[in-house]
Protein backbone atom coordinates (compact mmCIF):
# COMPACT_ATOMS: atom_id res chain seq x y z
CA UNK A 1 0.00 0.00 0.00
CA UNK A 2 3.26 2.17 0.71
CA UNK A 3 4.08 2.74 -3.35
CA UNK A 4 0.20 4.02 -3.70
CA UNK A 5 0.30 6.50 -1.08
CA UNK A 6 -0.54 9.99 -2.67
CA UNK A 7 1.95 13.02 -0.42
CA UNK A 8 0.77 17.06 -0.64
CA UNK A 9 2.79 19.26 0.79
CA UNK A 10 1.03 22.47 2.58
CA UNK A 11 2.04 25.38 4.83
CA UNK A 12 -0.66 24.34 7.09
CA UNK A 13 -3.09 21.45 7.81
CA UNK A 14 -6.38 21.96 10.02
CA UNK A 15 -8.00 18.53 10.93
CA UNK A 16 -11.12 19.15 11.66
CA UNK A 17 -14.22 21.59 10.34
CA UNK A 18 -15.67 22.47 13.10
CA UNK A 19 -15.83 25.95 14.43
CA UNK A 20 -12.34 26.16 15.55
CA UNK A 21 -11.17 24.20 12.39
CA UNK A 22 -12.69 26.70 9.61
CA UNK A 23 -11.71 29.45 11.89
CA UNK A 24 -8.11 28.32 11.85
CA UNK A 25 -8.43 27.73 8.30
CA UNK A 26 -9.51 30.78 7.38
CA UNK A 27 -7.11 32.74 9.19
CA UNK A 28 -4.34 30.64 8.03
CA UNK A 29 -5.83 31.98 4.22
CA UNK A 30 -6.25 35.28 4.99
CA UNK A 31 -2.85 35.61 6.00
CA UNK A 32 -1.69 33.88 2.64
CA UNK A 33 -0.62 30.70 3.98
CA UNK A 34 -1.01 27.79 1.80
CA UNK A 35 -3.72 25.61 3.99
CA UNK A 36 -6.46 22.69 3.60
CA UNK A 37 -9.03 22.04 5.92
CA UNK A 38 -8.81 18.13 6.22
CA UNK A 39 -12.97 16.86 7.56
CA UNK A 40 -14.55 13.45 7.78
CA UNK A 41 -17.49 14.88 7.50
CA UNK A 42 -19.23 17.92 5.31
CA UNK A 43 -17.94 20.66 7.37
CA UNK A 44 -21.28 22.34 7.77
CA UNK A 45 -22.38 19.20 8.98
CA UNK A 46 -19.60 19.25 11.56
CA UNK A 47 -21.25 19.15 15.28
CA UNK A 48 -20.47 23.02 15.87
CA UNK A 49 -23.93 23.18 13.77
CA UNK A 50 -25.78 21.62 16.50
CA UNK A 51 -24.28 24.45 19.11
CA UNK A 52 -27.28 26.45 20.18
CA UNK A 53 -27.44 29.46 22.95
CA UNK A 54 -24.45 31.67 21.68
CA UNK A 55 -21.57 32.68 22.19
CA UNK A 56 -19.88 34.94 24.42
CA UNK A 57 -18.42 38.41 24.78
CA UNK A 58 -18.40 41.49 27.09
CA UNK A 59 -20.35 43.62 24.32
CA UNK A 60 -22.01 45.73 26.84
CA UNK A 61 -25.05 45.68 24.42
CA UNK A 62 -28.21 45.24 26.93
CA UNK A 63 -26.62 46.38 29.90
CA UNK A 64 -23.30 47.29 31.77
CA UNK A 65 -20.31 44.75 30.83
CA UNK A 66 -16.80 44.64 30.61
CA UNK A 67 -13.88 41.78 29.56
CA UNK A 68 -12.29 41.91 32.93
CA UNK A 69 -15.94 40.69 34.59
CA UNK A 70 -16.26 37.95 32.26
CA UNK A 71 -12.60 36.95 33.38
CA UNK A 72 -13.56 36.89 36.84
CA UNK A 73 -16.84 34.92 35.97
CA UNK A 74 -14.80 32.45 34.02
CA UNK A 75 -11.96 31.79 36.71
CA UNK A 76 -14.47 30.87 39.18
CA UNK A 77 -17.06 28.82 36.92
CA UNK A 78 -13.73 27.11 36.13
CA UNK A 79 -13.46 26.18 39.69
CA UNK A 80 -9.82 27.94 39.88
CA UNK A 81 -8.36 25.01 37.61
CA UNK A 82 -8.13 27.30 34.66
CA UNK A 83 -4.83 28.74 33.30
CA UNK A 84 -5.38 32.36 34.28
CA UNK A 85 -3.20 33.48 31.35
CA UNK A 86 -5.48 31.83 29.13
CA UNK A 87 -8.52 32.92 30.64
CA UNK A 88 -7.60 37.10 30.11
CA UNK A 89 -6.35 36.08 26.50
CA UNK A 90 -10.04 34.43 26.13
CA UNK A 91 -12.35 37.15 27.28
CA UNK A 92 -10.34 40.02 26.01
CA UNK A 93 -10.23 38.83 22.62
CA UNK A 94 -13.57 38.15 22.36
CA UNK A 95 -14.64 41.22 21.87
CA UNK A 96 -13.27 41.78 18.41
CA UNK A 97 -13.38 37.98 17.17
CA UNK A 98 -17.25 38.27 17.85
CA UNK A 99 -17.20 41.81 15.98
CA UNK A 100 -15.05 40.22 13.31
CA UNK A 101 -17.43 37.33 13.27
CA UNK A 102 -20.61 39.97 12.35
CA UNK A 103 -18.13 41.48 10.00
CA UNK A 104 -17.81 38.17 8.00
CA UNK A 105 -21.44 37.83 8.21
CA UNK A 106 -23.33 35.88 10.90
CA UNK A 107 -26.58 36.82 11.08
CA UNK A 108 -27.14 37.38 14.59
CA UNK A 109 -30.15 38.70 16.12
CA UNK A 110 -30.43 41.91 16.63
CA UNK A 111 -31.73 44.81 19.32
CA UNK A 112 -34.58 47.17 18.72
CA UNK A 113 -31.59 49.72 17.68
CA UNK A 114 -29.30 47.02 15.54
CA UNK A 115 -26.82 45.78 17.82
CA UNK A 116 -26.22 41.98 18.85
CA UNK A 117 -28.51 40.64 20.89
CA UNK A 118 -26.97 38.98 23.83
CA UNK A 119 -29.11 36.92 26.47
CA UNK A 120 -28.31 35.85 29.86
CA UNK A 121 -26.50 32.51 30.52
CA UNK A 122 -25.11 30.52 33.70
CA UNK A 123 -22.26 32.17 35.71
CA UNK A 124 -22.18 35.25 33.74
CA UNK A 125 -22.20 38.16 36.36
CA UNK A 126 -21.62 41.88 36.22
CA UNK A 127 -19.28 43.60 38.89
CA UNK A 128 -17.62 40.52 39.87
CA UNK A 129 -20.55 38.16 41.10
CA UNK A 130 -22.77 41.39 41.86
CA UNK A 131 -25.42 41.41 38.90
CA UNK A 132 -26.54 39.55 35.96
CA UNK A 133 -24.68 39.66 33.42
CA UNK A 134 -26.11 39.69 29.47
CA UNK A 135 -22.89 38.27 27.61
CA UNK A 136 -24.00 35.91 25.32
CA UNK A 137 -24.86 36.86 21.76
CA UNK A 138 -26.97 34.46 19.48
CA UNK A 139 -28.68 34.15 16.26
CA UNK A 140 -31.76 32.89 17.89
CA UNK A 141 -31.16 29.60 19.19
CA UNK A 142 -29.03 28.72 16.35
CA UNK A 143 -26.19 30.12 16.77
CA UNK A 144 -23.65 27.30 15.78
CA UNK A 145 -24.70 26.39 12.54
CA UNK A 146 -25.06 30.49 11.73
CA UNK A 147 -21.05 30.49 12.25
CA UNK A 148 -20.18 27.65 10.83
CA UNK A 149 -21.97 28.15 7.75
CA UNK A 150 -20.80 32.09 7.88
CA UNK A 151 -16.99 30.16 8.13
CA UNK A 152 -17.00 27.90 5.46
CA UNK A 153 -18.25 30.36 3.35
CA UNK A 154 -15.16 32.52 3.77
CA UNK A 155 -12.74 30.41 3.73
CA UNK A 156 -13.89 29.14 0.43
CA UNK A 157 -14.13 32.71 -1.03
CA UNK A 158 -10.49 32.76 0.09
CA UNK A 159 -9.47 29.92 -1.47
CA UNK A 160 -8.90 27.77 1.37
CA UNK A 161 -8.81 23.88 0.20
CA UNK A 162 -10.91 21.56 1.44
CA UNK A 163 -10.22 17.48 1.64
CA UNK A 164 -13.73 16.14 2.84
CA UNK A 165 -14.82 12.53 3.78
CA UNK A 166 -11.07 12.08 4.38
CA UNK A 167 -10.31 10.12 7.70
CA UNK A 168 -7.05 11.05 9.61
CA UNK A 169 -5.46 8.29 10.44
CA UNK A 170 -2.15 9.51 12.71
CA UNK A 171 0.32 12.15 12.85
CA UNK A 172 3.18 11.73 11.32
CA UNK A 173 6.38 12.24 14.54
CA UNK A 174 9.90 12.74 13.78
CA UNK A 175 12.69 13.62 16.57
CA UNK A 176 9.11 14.66 18.44
CA UNK A 177 7.87 17.15 16.06
CA UNK A 178 5.03 16.46 13.94
CA UNK A 179 5.61 16.57 10.23
CA UNK A 180 2.00 15.47 8.88
CA UNK A 181 -0.31 13.51 9.04
CA UNK A 182 -2.00 10.19 7.66
CA UNK A 183 -5.41 10.17 5.81
CA UNK A 184 -7.99 7.97 4.49
CA UNK A 185 -10.27 9.14 1.25
CA UNK A 186 -13.19 7.11 1.87
CA UNK A 187 -14.70 8.35 -1.51
CA UNK A 188 -11.75 6.36 -3.74
CA UNK A 189 -10.03 4.25 -0.89
CA UNK A 190 -6.98 5.98 -1.31
CA UNK A 191 -3.93 7.17 1.16
CA UNK A 192 -2.45 10.12 1.52
CA UNK A 193 0.24 11.72 3.46
CA UNK A 194 -0.11 15.68 4.03
CA UNK A 195 3.19 17.50 4.90
CA UNK A 196 2.94 20.85 6.67
CA UNK A 197 4.55 22.78 8.79
CA UNK A 198 2.21 23.35 11.25
CA UNK A 199 -0.66 20.82 11.67
CA UNK A 200 -3.68 22.05 14.10
CA UNK A 201 -5.71 19.53 15.30
CA UNK A 202 -9.55 20.94 15.39
CA UNK A 203 -11.17 17.13 16.19
CA UNK A 204 -13.20 17.84 18.77
CA UNK A 205 -14.55 15.92 22.05
CA UNK A 206 -15.26 12.53 22.65
CA UNK A 207 -18.72 12.55 23.89
CA UNK A 208 -19.96 9.60 22.31
CA UNK A 209 -17.60 7.74 25.22
CA UNK A 210 -21.04 7.90 27.00
CA UNK A 211 -24.07 6.65 26.33
CA UNK A 212 -26.39 9.44 26.55
CA UNK A 213 -24.76 12.56 25.71
CA UNK A 214 -25.34 15.25 23.39
CA UNK A 215 -22.49 14.95 20.96
CA UNK A 216 -23.32 14.25 17.42
CA UNK A 217 -22.31 10.56 16.45
CA UNK A 218 -19.01 11.46 15.06
CA UNK A 219 -17.96 13.15 18.58
CA UNK A 220 -15.15 10.38 18.95
CA UNK A 221 -12.59 12.37 19.68
CA UNK A 222 -9.89 11.49 17.04
CA UNK A 223 -7.06 13.96 17.20
CA UNK A 224 -6.59 13.36 21.30
CA UNK A 225 -6.15 9.60 20.41
CA UNK A 226 -3.75 10.48 17.58
CA UNK A 227 -1.91 11.89 20.08
CA UNK A 228 -1.80 9.59 22.98
CA UNK A 229 -0.63 7.24 20.13
CA UNK A 230 2.52 9.34 18.90
CA UNK A 231 3.13 8.92 22.97
CA UNK A 232 1.97 12.86 24.20
CA UNK A 233 0.04 13.44 27.14
CA UNK A 234 -3.66 14.65 27.44
CA UNK A 235 -4.85 16.59 30.04
CA UNK A 236 -7.75 17.03 32.74
CA UNK A 237 -9.75 14.02 31.37
CA UNK A 238 -11.42 13.07 34.33
CA UNK A 239 -13.10 16.24 33.47
CA UNK A 240 -16.31 16.27 31.57
CA UNK A 241 -19.44 18.30 32.01
CA UNK A 242 -23.24 16.81 32.25
CA UNK A 243 -25.66 19.53 30.62
CA UNK A 244 -28.68 20.11 32.55
CA UNK A 245 -31.35 20.17 30.28
CA UNK A 246 -30.54 17.27 27.59
CA UNK A 247 -34.53 15.74 26.70
CA UNK A 248 -35.57 13.03 28.75
CA UNK A 249 -34.75 9.83 26.39
CA UNK A 250 -33.04 11.12 23.77
CA UNK A 251 -30.47 13.25 25.16
CA UNK A 252 -30.88 16.31 22.70
CA UNK A 253 -29.73 19.24 23.65
CA UNK A 254 -32.25 22.28 25.31
CA UNK A 255 -30.51 25.37 25.36
CA UNK A 256 -29.35 26.85 28.59
CA UNK A 257 -30.65 30.18 26.55
CA UNK A 258 -33.97 29.00 27.47
CA UNK A 259 -33.44 29.43 31.13
CA UNK A 260 -31.53 32.63 29.69
CA UNK A 261 -35.03 33.76 28.35
CA UNK A 262 -36.71 32.53 31.79
CA UNK A 263 -37.23 28.78 31.89
CA UNK A 264 -37.04 27.13 35.20
CA UNK A 265 -36.78 23.45 36.82
CA UNK A 266 -39.07 21.85 38.69
CA UNK A 267 -39.27 18.46 40.81
CA UNK A 268 -42.10 16.17 41.37
CA UNK A 269 -43.74 18.65 44.15
CA UNK A 270 -43.81 21.56 41.57
CA UNK A 271 -40.88 23.01 43.57
CA UNK A 272 -38.56 25.53 41.54
CA UNK A 273 -35.75 23.68 43.63
CA UNK A 274 -33.09 25.93 42.43
CA UNK A 275 -33.46 28.58 44.62
CA UNK A 276 -32.59 25.60 47.63
CA UNK A 277 -29.57 24.81 45.85
CA UNK A 278 -28.54 28.42 44.48
CA UNK A 279 -30.90 31.30 45.92
CA UNK A 280 -28.65 33.88 44.00
CA UNK A 281 -28.01 31.83 40.52
CA UNK A 282 -30.83 29.80 40.89
CA UNK A 283 -31.42 28.48 37.56
CA UNK A 284 -28.61 30.14 36.11
CA UNK A 285 -25.80 28.55 38.50
CA UNK A 286 -23.42 27.14 36.69
CA UNK A 287 -23.98 23.73 34.99
CA UNK A 288 -21.95 21.77 37.53
CA UNK A 289 -24.10 23.02 40.02
CA UNK A 290 -27.25 22.75 38.33
CA UNK A 291 -26.27 19.11 37.00
CA UNK A 292 -25.84 18.05 40.57
CA UNK A 293 -28.85 19.31 42.39
CA UNK A 294 -30.88 17.56 39.40
CA UNK A 295 -29.00 14.66 40.39
CA UNK A 296 -30.04 15.33 44.51
CA UNK A 297 -33.58 15.61 43.40
CA UNK A 298 -34.20 12.33 41.45
CA UNK A 299 -31.78 10.26 44.43
CA UNK A 300 -34.13 11.80 46.73
CA UNK A 301 -37.15 10.40 45.13
CA UNK A 302 -38.73 13.68 43.88
CA UNK A 303 -37.87 13.15 40.43
CA UNK A 304 -40.83 13.10 37.54
CA UNK A 305 -43.08 10.64 35.33
CA UNK A 306 -43.32 6.87 36.02
CA UNK A 307 -39.63 6.32 36.69
CA UNK A 308 -39.82 9.37 38.62
CA UNK A 309 -36.19 9.61 36.92
CA UNK A 310 -36.27 13.13 35.35
CA UNK A 311 -37.06 16.93 35.73
CA UNK A 312 -39.25 19.16 34.40
CA UNK A 313 -37.92 22.59 32.22
CA UNK A 314 -40.94 25.15 32.05
CA UNK A 315 -41.20 27.66 29.11
CA UNK A 316 -45.28 27.72 29.08
CA UNK A 317 -45.26 30.72 31.00
CA UNK A 318 -43.05 32.87 28.51
CA UNK A 319 -44.99 35.13 26.07
CA UNK A 320 -45.56 32.49 22.57
CA UNK A 321 -43.81 35.15 20.34
CA UNK A 322 -40.50 35.56 22.55
CA UNK A 323 -40.35 31.39 22.26
CA UNK A 324 -40.88 31.74 18.54
CA UNK A 325 -38.42 34.85 17.68
CA UNK A 326 -35.58 33.20 20.37
CA UNK A 327 -35.80 29.76 21.12
CA UNK A 328 -37.46 28.26 17.50
CA UNK A 329 -35.07 25.46 16.97
CA UNK A 330 -35.96 24.10 20.37
CA UNK A 331 -39.31 24.31 20.01
CA UNK A 332 -38.93 21.69 17.33
CA UNK A 333 -36.56 19.25 18.88
CA UNK A 334 -38.64 19.26 22.02
CA UNK A 335 -41.87 18.34 19.44
CA UNK A 336 -39.89 16.16 17.49
CA UNK A 337 -38.55 14.04 20.35
CA UNK A 338 -40.70 14.59 23.50
CA UNK A 339 -43.88 15.47 22.20
CA UNK A 340 -44.00 18.42 23.73
CA UNK A 341 -45.51 21.93 22.66
CA UNK A 342 -43.68 24.34 24.63
CA UNK A 343 -45.79 26.72 24.65
CA UNK A 344 -48.42 24.58 27.01
CA UNK A 345 -46.61 21.63 28.39
CA UNK A 346 -42.92 21.56 30.22
CA UNK A 347 -40.08 19.74 28.65
CA UNK A 348 -38.66 16.43 30.73
CA UNK A 349 -34.91 16.83 31.07
CA UNK A 350 -32.05 15.17 32.30
CA UNK A 351 -28.16 16.04 33.04
CA UNK A 352 -26.33 14.69 29.76
CA UNK A 353 -22.70 14.69 28.88
CA UNK A 354 -22.25 17.84 26.71
CA UNK A 355 -18.43 18.95 26.95
CA UNK A 356 -15.50 17.58 27.20
CA UNK A 357 -12.99 19.73 29.45
CA UNK A 358 -9.90 17.73 29.17
CA UNK A 359 -7.81 16.86 25.97
CA UNK A 360 -4.44 18.08 24.38
CA UNK A 361 -2.58 20.64 26.27
CA UNK A 362 -1.91 24.03 24.88
CA UNK A 363 -0.53 27.26 25.18
CA UNK A 364 -2.77 30.23 24.49
CA UNK A 365 -1.35 30.57 21.09
CA UNK A 366 -2.77 27.08 20.57
CA UNK A 367 0.45 25.35 20.86
CA UNK A 368 0.89 21.86 22.01
CA UNK A 369 2.38 21.36 25.22
CA UNK A 370 4.06 18.36 27.37
CA UNK A 371 5.92 17.87 30.26
CA UNK A 372 9.57 17.11 29.33
CA UNK A 373 12.90 16.85 31.29
CA UNK A 374 10.70 19.13 34.83
CA UNK A 375 9.52 21.62 32.42
CA UNK A 376 5.82 21.21 31.74
CA UNK A 377 5.72 24.00 29.10
CA UNK A 378 7.92 22.36 26.43
CA UNK A 379 6.25 22.94 22.88
CA UNK A 380 5.94 20.04 20.80
CA UNK A 381 7.50 21.41 17.49
CA UNK A 382 4.87 21.24 14.34
CA UNK A 383 1.70 20.42 16.22
CA UNK A 384 -1.18 22.71 17.42
CA UNK A 385 -4.62 21.73 18.73
CA UNK A 386 -7.55 24.38 18.72
CA UNK A 387 -11.13 24.01 20.05
CA UNK A 388 -12.71 21.25 22.55
CA UNK A 389 -9.57 19.20 21.24
CA UNK A 390 -7.60 21.31 23.30
CA UNK A 391 -7.23 21.88 26.76
CA UNK A 392 -5.87 25.36 26.64
CA UNK A 393 -7.21 25.73 29.78
CA UNK A 394 -9.57 27.99 29.84
CA UNK A 395 -12.65 26.34 31.32
CA UNK A 396 -11.00 23.98 34.06
CA UNK A 397 -12.97 21.74 35.74
CA UNK A 398 -16.10 23.12 34.33
CA UNK A 399 -17.06 26.02 31.42
CA UNK A 400 -19.47 27.86 31.57
CA UNK A 401 -22.30 28.10 28.79
CA UNK A 402 -21.24 29.85 25.61
CA UNK A 403 -17.97 30.22 25.99
CA UNK A 404 -17.20 27.28 23.74
CA UNK A 405 -18.33 28.81 20.74
CA UNK A 406 -15.79 31.56 21.96
CA UNK A 407 -12.96 28.95 23.02
CA UNK A 408 -13.50 28.13 19.30
CA UNK A 409 -13.33 31.54 17.54
CA UNK A 410 -10.57 32.93 20.02
CA UNK A 411 -8.13 30.03 19.65
CA UNK A 412 -8.76 29.30 15.70
CA UNK A 413 -8.06 32.54 15.02
CA UNK A 414 -4.95 32.88 17.37
CA UNK A 415 -3.52 29.61 16.14
CA UNK A 416 -3.75 31.45 12.58
CA UNK A 417 -1.69 34.24 13.96
CA UNK A 418 0.63 32.23 15.63
CA UNK A 419 1.24 30.43 12.22
CA UNK A 420 1.48 33.68 10.29
CA UNK A 421 4.79 34.55 12.72
CA UNK A 422 6.43 31.69 12.52
CA UNK A 423 5.72 29.93 8.95
CA UNK A 424 6.92 31.64 5.83
CA UNK A 425 5.05 30.82 3.20
CA UNK A 426 6.14 27.84 0.82
CA UNK A 427 8.99 26.98 2.63
CA UNK A 428 10.35 23.43 1.47
CA UNK A 429 9.54 20.07 3.66
CA UNK A 430 11.88 16.97 4.30
CA UNK A 431 11.81 13.99 3.04
CA UNK A 432 9.34 11.81 5.35
CA UNK A 433 11.05 8.31 5.82
CA UNK A 434 8.39 5.31 5.40
CA UNK A 435 9.40 4.17 8.58
CA UNK A 436 7.71 7.24 10.56
CA UNK A 437 3.99 5.85 9.16
CA UNK A 438 4.44 1.92 8.74
CA UNK A 439 3.05 1.59 12.13
CA UNK A 440 -0.26 3.24 11.03
CA UNK A 441 -0.83 1.58 7.90
CA UNK A 442 -0.12 -1.83 10.41
CA UNK A 443 -2.63 -0.88 12.32
CA UNK A 444 -5.31 0.00 9.79
CA UNK A 445 -4.58 -2.76 7.62
CA UNK A 446 -5.06 -5.08 11.18
CA UNK A 447 -8.37 -3.54 11.76
CA UNK A 448 -9.65 -3.56 8.06
CA UNK A 449 -8.40 -7.42 8.14
CA UNK A 450 -9.73 -8.24 11.59
CA UNK A 451 -11.52 -11.78 11.71
CA UNK A 452 -12.58 -12.13 15.64
CA UNK A 453 -16.12 -12.88 17.09
CA UNK A 454 -16.53 -9.02 18.44
CA UNK A 455 -18.85 -6.69 17.18
CA UNK A 456 -18.35 -2.78 17.12
CA UNK A 457 -21.76 -2.39 18.10
CA UNK A 458 -21.38 -4.50 20.99
CA UNK A 459 -18.35 -3.51 22.27
CA UNK A 460 -18.81 0.33 22.04
CA UNK A 461 -22.25 -0.32 24.01
CA UNK A 462 -20.38 -1.68 26.54
CA UNK A 463 -17.95 1.41 26.70
CA UNK A 464 -20.58 3.62 26.97
CA UNK A 465 -22.81 2.37 29.65
CA UNK A 466 -19.58 1.74 31.75
CA UNK A 467 -18.66 5.26 31.38
CA UNK A 468 -22.33 6.18 32.14
CA UNK A 469 -22.88 4.27 34.89
CA UNK A 470 -19.19 4.07 36.62
CA UNK A 471 -17.63 7.68 35.67
CA UNK A 472 -21.35 9.83 36.27
CA UNK A 473 -21.88 13.05 37.23
CA UNK A 474 -21.14 11.33 40.89
CA UNK A 475 -18.07 9.25 41.54
CA UNK A 476 -16.59 7.27 44.01
CA UNK A 477 -13.11 5.26 44.83
CA UNK A 478 -15.44 2.01 44.33
CA UNK A 479 -17.27 2.76 41.10
CA UNK A 480 -14.23 4.42 39.35
CA UNK A 481 -12.32 1.14 40.43
CA UNK A 482 -14.91 -1.03 39.14
CA UNK A 483 -15.47 1.41 35.99
CA UNK A 484 -11.17 0.87 35.43
CA UNK A 485 -11.66 -2.96 35.76
CA UNK A 486 -14.45 -2.85 33.24
CA UNK A 487 -12.83 -0.04 30.73
CA UNK A 488 -9.68 -2.54 30.80
CA UNK A 489 -12.18 -5.88 30.23
CA UNK A 490 -13.94 -3.88 26.93
CA UNK A 491 -10.57 -2.12 25.78
CA UNK A 492 -8.79 -5.84 25.68
CA UNK A 493 -12.17 -7.51 23.81
CA UNK A 494 -11.27 -5.08 20.57
CA UNK A 495 -7.91 -7.39 20.25
CA UNK A 496 -10.78 -9.69 19.12
CA UNK A 497 -12.95 -7.63 16.77
CA UNK A 498 -14.26 -8.72 13.70
CA UNK A 499 -15.55 -6.69 10.39
CA UNK A 500 -17.41 -8.13 7.72
CA UNK A 501 -16.58 -5.10 5.18
CA UNK A 502 -12.64 -5.53 4.11
CA UNK A 503 -13.39 -2.67 0.85
CA UNK A 504 -11.47 0.25 0.73
CA UNK A 505 -14.20 2.59 -0.24
CA UNK A 506 -17.02 3.96 1.66
CA UNK A 507 -15.93 1.34 4.65
CA UNK A 508 -18.51 2.59 7.45
CA UNK A 509 -17.83 -0.43 9.37
CA UNK A 510 -14.22 0.19 9.38
CA UNK A 511 -14.38 3.30 9.94
CA UNK A 512 -16.91 2.88 13.20
CA UNK A 513 -14.18 0.77 14.38
CA UNK A 514 -11.14 3.34 13.70
CA UNK A 515 -13.20 5.74 16.22
CA UNK A 516 -14.25 3.24 18.66
CA UNK A 517 -10.39 2.08 18.81
CA UNK A 518 -10.02 6.13 19.38
CA UNK A 519 -12.90 6.02 21.99
CA UNK A 520 -11.91 3.66 24.05
CA UNK A 521 -7.96 5.15 24.25
CA UNK A 522 -9.76 8.42 25.86
CA UNK A 523 -12.45 6.83 28.24
CA UNK A 524 -9.53 4.67 29.49
CA UNK A 525 -7.30 7.76 30.44
CA UNK A 526 -10.60 9.75 31.51
CA UNK A 527 -11.65 7.24 34.18
CA UNK A 528 -7.78 6.53 35.37
CA UNK A 529 -7.51 10.29 35.62
CA UNK A 530 -11.20 10.42 37.25
CA UNK A 531 -10.08 7.62 40.28
CA UNK A 532 -6.66 9.22 40.94
CA UNK A 533 -8.06 13.09 41.42
CA UNK A 534 -9.15 12.47 45.29
CA UNK A 535 -10.83 15.98 45.56
CA UNK A 536 -14.64 17.34 44.04
CA UNK A 537 -14.03 20.12 41.76
CA UNK A 538 -16.03 21.61 38.91
CA UNK A 539 -17.54 18.47 37.12
CA UNK A 540 -15.70 15.86 39.14
CA UNK A 541 -17.90 15.62 41.99
CA UNK A 542 -16.85 12.70 44.45
CA UNK A 543 -18.81 11.62 47.33
CA UNK A 544 -15.89 10.53 49.14
CA UNK A 545 -13.76 13.93 48.50
CA UNK A 546 -17.23 16.23 48.67
CA UNK A 547 -14.23 19.25 49.13
CA UNK A 548 -12.51 20.65 46.67
CA UNK A 549 -8.56 20.12 48.06
CA UNK A 550 -6.51 23.06 46.86
CA UNK A 551 -3.64 22.21 48.50
CA UNK A 552 -3.05 19.02 47.00
CA UNK A 553 -5.20 19.14 43.70
CA UNK A 554 -4.58 22.66 42.68
CA UNK A 555 -2.69 20.92 39.54
CA UNK A 556 -3.37 19.91 35.92
CA UNK A 557 -3.70 15.69 35.79
CA UNK A 558 -1.71 14.50 32.40
CA UNK A 559 -2.30 11.34 31.04
CA UNK A 560 -0.09 8.53 28.87
CA UNK A 561 -1.07 5.27 27.40
CA UNK A 562 1.27 3.36 26.19
CA UNK A 563 0.42 -0.20 25.42
CA UNK A 564 -2.24 -0.01 27.77
CA UNK A 565 -0.58 1.41 30.75
CA UNK A 566 -1.77 4.62 31.92
CA UNK A 567 0.86 6.94 33.77
CA UNK A 568 -0.11 9.71 35.14
CA UNK A 569 1.98 13.56 36.06
CA UNK A 570 0.84 16.84 36.35
CA UNK A 571 1.44 20.71 35.22
CA UNK A 572 1.00 24.03 37.41
CA UNK A 573 -2.30 25.70 36.97
CA UNK A 574 -0.55 29.07 35.67
CA UNK A 575 -1.94 31.45 38.57
CA UNK A 576 -1.24 34.75 36.90
CA UNK A 577 -2.01 36.72 33.87
CA UNK A 578 -0.49 38.44 30.74
CA UNK A 579 -1.23 42.09 31.87
CA UNK A 580 -1.64 44.08 35.26
CA UNK A 581 -4.86 44.98 33.37
CA UNK A 582 -6.33 41.95 35.33
CA UNK A 583 -5.75 41.06 38.93
CA UNK A 584 -5.24 37.18 39.20
CA UNK A 585 -7.55 35.80 41.15
CA UNK A 586 -6.92 33.50 44.47
CA UNK A 587 -9.34 29.96 44.80
CA UNK A 588 -11.93 31.39 46.96
CA UNK A 589 -14.66 29.21 48.57
CA UNK A 590 -17.68 28.01 46.68
CA UNK A 591 -20.48 30.87 46.98
CA UNK A 592 -23.23 30.46 45.10
O1 LIG B 1 -27.04 25.44 26.26
C1 LIG B 1 -26.42 25.76 25.25
O2 LIG B 1 -26.90 26.48 24.37
C2 LIG B 1 -25.05 25.29 25.13
C3 LIG B 1 -24.10 26.18 25.02
C4 LIG B 1 -22.73 25.80 25.32
O3 LIG B 1 -22.48 24.63 25.63
O4 LIG B 1 -21.86 26.67 25.30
Amino acid sequence: MANSIITHEYDVIVVGAGGAGLRATLGCVEKGLKTACISKVFPTRSHTVAAQGGISAALGNMGEDDWRFHFYDTVKGSDWLGDQDAIEYLCREAIPAVLELERYGVPFSRTADGKIYQRAFGGMTTHYGKGQAQRTCAAADKTGHAILHTLYQQSLKHHAEFFIEYIVLDLIMENGACRGVLAWCLDDGSMHIFKAHSIILATGGYGRAYFSCTSAHTVTGDGNAMVLRAGLPLQDMEFIQFHPTGIYGAGCLITEGARGEGGYLTNSQGERFMERYAPNAKDLASRDVVSRAMTMEINAGRGVGKLKDHLYLHLEHLPATLIHERLPGISDTALVFAGVDVTKQPIPVLPTVHYNMGGIPTNYHAEVVTLENGNPDKIVDGLMAIGEAACVSVHGANRLGSNSLLDLVVFGRAAAHRCAEKITPNQSHSVLSAKLYDHSIERFERIRQARGSEKVSDIRIAMQKTMQSKAAVFRTQSTLDEGILDMKKVSDSFANIGLSDRSLIWNTDLVEALELDNLLAQATVAIHSAANRHESRGGHAREDYTLRDDENWLKHTLTWLQRDQVTIDYRPVHLYTLTNEVEMIAPKARVY
